[in-house]
């Protein structure tokens, strides 16, 4: 299955009853595994969780640490760009030029990668001192 075969299906199993917005993601890991999330909201509202913080917690849970590519979708006028939070947990597992595909439902599609979505992103190195 393709990532974005994979993203498209996994989108239709979210949970988003106060959004009423799905999105869909998938990850291609080092290995070639595909693992996939949705986002999956609560009534106590910051609880809600990510579509690719799902996809990541399931690569992570399956042993697995690195990002090979990533895919996200969602019904909306353009191209899903993933929220800022989700920037970080990416760059979390993925070197910078690992390409992010931003989709609608209707088929429109942009590419970015993980460096691009998030310039100048706080990692290990700002926590060295010497
Ligand atoms: N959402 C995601 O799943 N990924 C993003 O990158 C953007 C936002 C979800 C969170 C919430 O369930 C809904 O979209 C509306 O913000």
């Amino acid at each position: 299955m393709s990532l974005k075969a994979a993203a498209a299906a996994v989108r239709e199993n979210a949970h988003a009853p106060y959004s009423n917005f799905k999105v869909g993601a998938a990850v291609r890991s080092a290995s070639g595994q595909i693992y996939v999330g949705c986002n999956v909201e609560n009534v106590a509202y910051p609880e809600g969780t990510c579509a690719e913080a799902g996809a990541i917690a399931a690569m992570v849970a399956a042993g697995e640490k690195v990002l090979a590519e990533v895919y996200v979708i969602a019904d909306c006028p353009t191209p899903i760009p993933p929220c800022g939070g989700c920037r970080q947990k990416l760059k979390e597992f993925g070197k910078g030029d690992v390409k992010v595909t931003m989709a609608t439902t209707d088929g429109d599609e942009q590419e970015t990668t993980i460096a691009d979505l998030l310039p100048g992103a706080f990692d290990a190195d700002h926590m060295e001192r010497s």
